[in-house]
């Protein structure tokens, strides 16, 4: 089917996962094009595609919206200027794409959807791990029954943060990440949706119930470094993740373990920003392993694929996937939890 003219993209916020993963992506796919960029530091708006003069880039955030053409915003700045800037965002007619988390509270994260629901745009979190092409996978595999029942999902999502942490070794960076008024929390806040977010996609049901145990364990900053979460699907299933910033980087920290009566499957590698990672799915009655292949069309950037999921539901006038009531219940759950319940 034919999509032409590609969706017009800007970017706010140019730093780690705007140049390292966002803007590349939509270098990835002919459904985007990237127009426009917007962030208070030169040096970070310079970094986003440098070799392309045709790229605007502002400081302002209304000459950004200005924009010729402008269609779409993809939202990556500290989290507690989400709601803002998606605020401003919706009132000039563009739709978002939003990082994660939402916003560093529920009622914040409610009002970034009110606000596109009054302005008619489209809005969506863009966990970019429900794309990973395991993930994908592993979905199928769950709703064919491959895998039986689904008695528990067994998250270990971790890094290693402390408070000088940036994502250039050795580059002095800005770490709002152990701000709580700029992040929300620590470890829970930043980790734990992807979490949420993945295993609620994989087994195509709602988790009901969610507790969290936090600590601040190896680091001084005033934000959690670890937690400890349980939860429960509404099948019944159980889920048992573990987040952390304290988490040596050297040590396996990204695992995903599905257990269910005919097979269990493990996907290692597979949470985080790149392709690439195992699948694998040990059979329940003989024991033996078999590697789940992904062909290398397949194993995209998560970002790429998310962003052209995104672009073509714009372009077709279809629903995406993931609507914002499934992103406001899962910052219901981490409220519950005990994140920022206000
Ligand atoms: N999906 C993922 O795996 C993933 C990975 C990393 C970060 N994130 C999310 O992406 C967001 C950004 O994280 P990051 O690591 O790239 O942060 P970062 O600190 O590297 O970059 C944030 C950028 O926002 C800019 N900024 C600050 N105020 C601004 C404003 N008013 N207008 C425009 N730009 C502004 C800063 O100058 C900076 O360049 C966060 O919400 C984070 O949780 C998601």
């Amino acid at each position: 089917m034919q999509l032409n003219p590609p969706v017009r993209w800007g970017i706010v916020g140019c730093g780690w996962v705007a140049r390292d993963y966002v803007a590349p992506a939509m270098g990835m796919t002919l459904l985007a094009r990237l127009v426009a960029v917007c962030d208070p530091g030169p040096a970070a708006r310079a970094d986003i595609e440098p070799w392309n003069p045709a790229l605007a880039r502002h400081a302002d955030l209304d000459d950004f919206l200005a924009t010729p053409g402008l269609e779409a915003v993809y939202v990556a700045t500290p989290n507690h200027l989400h709601r803002p800037l998606v605020e401003r965002a919706t009132r000039a007619g563009k739709h978002v794409l939003c990082e994660k988390p939402m916003a560093t509270t529920l009622t914040d994260a409610e009002a970034m959807v009110a606000a596109c629901e009054a302005a008619g745009v489209r809005y969506a979190t863009a966990f970019d791990q429900r794309f990973h092409a395991a993930h994908r996978r592993l979905r199928e595999l769950v709703a064919t029954g491959r895998l039986g029942e689904i008695t528990a999902v067994r998250i270990h999502y971790a890094c290693w943060t402390p408070a000088d942490w940036s994502p250039i070794a050795g580059q002095a960076h800005d770490n709002w990440r152990v701000d709580p008024a700029r992040a929300g929390g620590g470890a829970f806040i930043d980790l734990a949706p992807h979490g949420l977010d993945l295993s609620q996609v994989l087994l195509d049901e709602p988790l009901t119930e969610v507790r969290a145990l936090f600590q601040r364990r190896v680091f001084s900053y005033p934000v959690d470094d670890g937690a400890a979460l349980i939860g429960r699907f509404f099948s019944g299933a159980l889920l048992l993740m573990n987040v952390a910033y304290n988490c040596p980087d050297h040590y396996p920290r990204r695992t995903l373990e599905l257990i269910g009566t005919r097979a269990m499957a493990i996907a290692r590698n597979t949470m985080g920003q790149t392709p690439g990672g195992s699948l694998q799915l040990v059979d329940a009655r003989t024991g033996e392993t078999e590697e789940i292949a992904i062909a290398p069309e397949e194993d995209r950037s998560p970002f790429a694929v998310g962003i052209e999921e995104f672009s073509r539901c714009l372009r077709l006038g279809t629903p995406f996937p993931y609507p914002p009531a499934h992103d406001l219940h899962t910052m219901r759950l981490l409220a519950a939890a005990g994140a920022n319940p206000s």
